[in-house]
């Protein structure tokens, strides 16, 4: 879904991020994992005080209440999405909506569970690097991990009649998302990882001894060792290509005001 007329900077910026994060609600398999952790973590979530950060539609923060939680923020910074989550939650007096980036968002109570999904398909190249500056200090992040893996294959294995390998080596340089399907490519290696409280944003990864002229990437999200979701699995993080020009690549985020810029060279 693209805006093709001009629009004043702030309305497209803010209609152009609605429509982006709505698509997500069409990967169900994301949504089902999510409620999943969710259903899992009902002990520490039944009378507590949680914390839906950038809350899209507020699916999350409908399931805390359901789980019996005692108050449920749900923060959004997006005004549209923040104006659907309120029409959606107003049924609860337990949700307070907040239109706020969470990064600002001072709560009077301290806060027990925070839910957030800031993932883009690089780990770093959306919003996850808020987490690193909210003004309170919850007790248990869901999901609490996330890993960043590569692997490698060969161009002539994934080619087809329209990318073929001489269309893919014109990409050099660059990470191109969904370009094939990931079929049941398996994700190899760990190239960078974020945990709670320990953001890594850039990193060196050695592909020497490894076979392949076609690297991908692709997004692994846990909590604890448990794997909860990942690229190739949920439509929302597709794996993302460019062809191999080393047996070094350095990959670095830098946060912006809409997500983080994503620098890739090979060494
Ligand atoms: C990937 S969507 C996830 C929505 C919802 N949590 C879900 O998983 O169904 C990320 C959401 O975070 C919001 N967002 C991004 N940065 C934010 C920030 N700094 N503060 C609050 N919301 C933010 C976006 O507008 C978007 O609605």
């Amino acid at each position: 879904m693209d805006i093709l007329n001009v629009l004043p900077e702030a309305t497209f910026a803010a209609l152009d991020d609605l429509l982006a994060f709505i698509s997500i609600y069409d990967d169900q398999v994301r949504t089902r994992a999510y409620l999943r952790l969710l259903r899992a973590h009902r002990h520490a979530i039944a009378g507590a005080v949680c914390v839906d950060a950038g809350c899209g539609m507020g699916y999350f923060a409908e399931a805390m209440v359901r789980l019996g939680a005692r108050r449920v923020y749900a923060v959004e910074a997006n005004p549209h999405l923040y104006a659907l989550a309120a029409e959606r939650l107003a049924a609860y007096p337990q949700v307070i909506c907040v239109h706020q980036p969470v990064q600002h968002f001072e709560p009077e109570e301290s806060v027990d569970v925070l839910v957030h999904e800031f993932f883009g398909p690089l780990l770093y190249d959306e919003d996850v690097h808020v987490l690193e500056q909210l003004r309170f200090q919850p007790r248990l992040v869901l999901p609490d991990r996330a890993v960043l893996m590569g692997g490698l294959t060969w161009m002539e294995q994934v080619a087809d009649e329209t990318v073929t390998p001489a269309v893919v080596q014109r990409l050099e340089g660059a990470l191109v998302s969904g370009l094939f399907d990931e079929g049941r490519l398996p994700l190899q290696f760990p190239v960078i990882q974020w945990a709670w409280g320990q953001a890594e944003r850039e990193a060196v990864c050695d592909l020497s001894g490894r076979e392949g002229d076609l690297l991908y990437l692709g997004l692994q999200i846990y909590h604890g060792d448990r794997l909860i979701c990942q690229a190739g699995r949920c439509e929302n993080w597709p794996y993302v290509w460019t062809p191999r020009a080393g047996d070094r690549f350095r990959l670095c985020f830098v946060p912006a005001e809409r997500g983080a810029e994503v620098h890739f060279t090979w060494e």
